[in-house]
């Protein structure tokens, strides 16, 4: 084969390749057994977060979503809201988030938390916990991908930092709040990638700067791989409460997430991935499904994919990597956290 022949091909397998983990990542992949009793849903990847809510009354509830100006936050917002329930709606800033709850109907108050700053964090917890007395869904939305040189926030990776430790203070300092709501739940908003991407032994606890061999994919992909991690172990502290924690992979859906990323890279998606997306309102369904179905009051610490429980197996359900993982959040954000319930 010649040369040019052999660049030919490469050039045109490369747009297939660079959308192999994305792509690949909405697939279910071999699939470990649900246990018995594991409530399985009639809804699927087309099913939308309005359909997965019907006839949910959330009158009286309360639900805080990071995230809230973009995306699958925002619909996600929008749907707690016209169900009923009130919404406390994040933002970065105070008018992006003032201008999201703004458009949408119902009981929604605004509040401002930039991930990257635990003083934030946990200013706008106080904030929440003053309004009201219990808090019945945290949705850990807010997220960032590929960001293509390495930051840093405290000398931690950023996509670690904003995606798993500014949600891990929050929850936090929020635990004792949705313990006082009669059935609280956690939903961490992980993705495919926690398969895919991460690396292959798991979380580098020995590289959280990531300094080491940096790429964007894999510290996006380790950063989700710890949500999902962050819910087993927040689930097996909180077996013996009410409350519940689960994660979920919301698809691939055409949202903000991609700006950190090549814009050929985003092409490549939105084109060649075209046949494996989502619109946002179905992004938006297993989110707001888990957050909200009574068929799920007793389901915890369970990886939901297209509204259905999901074992892909791997790292997902390594107990003691989520309990080192917890124990090196709680070292890394000593300064921020704090111990509200006994779990
Ligand atoms: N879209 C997908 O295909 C996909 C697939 C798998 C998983 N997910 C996950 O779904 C979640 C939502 O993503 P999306 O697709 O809806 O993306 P998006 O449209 O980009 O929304 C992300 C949200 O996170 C906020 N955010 C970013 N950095 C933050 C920070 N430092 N502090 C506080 N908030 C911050 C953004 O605020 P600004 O707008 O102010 O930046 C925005 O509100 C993420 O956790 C993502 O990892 C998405």
């Amino acid at each position: 084969m010649t040369f040019s022949l052999q660049r030919r091909r490469l050039l045109l397998a490369a747009p297939a390749i660079a959308a192999t983990p994305y792509i690949s990542a909405c697939g279910s992949g071999d699939e470990l057994p649900l246990p018995a009793g594991v409530p399985i849903s009639p809804f699927d990847s087309a099913s939308t977060a309005e359909q997965v809510t019907a006839g949910i009354d959330l009158t009286g509830r309360t639900a805080l979503v990071t995230g809230c100006n973009s995306g699958i936050g925002y619909e996600t917002m929008r749907v707690l809201a016209l169900r009923g329930a009130h919404v406390f709606g994040s933002g970065r800033t105070l008018s992006k988030a003032t201008d999201a709850c703004n458009s949408v109907n119902g009981h929604t108050t605004p509040v401002v938390i930039e991930l990257t700053d635990l003083n934030s964090v946990v200013a706008a917890a106080s904030f929440i916990r003053a309004q009201t007395s219990s808090l019945d869904m945290l949705i850990c939305n807010a997220g960032i991908m590929e960001l293509q040189t390495l930051e840093q926030v405290n000398g931690i990776e950023k996509q670690f930092f904003v995606n798993h430790l500014g949600h891990f203070v929050l929850i936090n300092h929020l635990l004792t709040h949705i313990s006082n709501a009669p059935q609280g739940r956690i939903i961490n908003v992980s993705s495919g990638s926690a398969i895919r991407q991460a690396p292959e032994q798991g979380i580098e606890f020995d590289n959280l700067s990531g300094e080491r061999d940096y790429e964007p994919g894999k510290a996006y992909g380790q950063s989700k791989l710890a949500n999902v991690l962050c819910t087993l172990e927040l689930a097996r502290r909180l077996r013996t409460t009410n409350t519940t924690a689960n994660a979920l992979r919301p698809g691939v859906i055409p949202t903000n997430l991609g700006r950190h990323m090549p814009t050929w890279k985003v092409w490549v998606l939105e084109n060649l991935g075209k046949p494996f997306t989502k619109t946002i309102p179905q992004g938006a369904a297993t989110t707001c499904y888990v957050a909200t179905h009574p068929s799920l009051v007793k389901t915890s610490g369970y990886f939901f994919n297209h509204c259905n429980p999901h074992r892909p197996g791997g790292h997902t359900e390594d107990m003691q990597m989520a309990a080192k993982l917890w124990k090196i959040s709680a070292q890394l954000t000593a300064g921020h956290r704090v111990s509200t319930i006994k779990i």
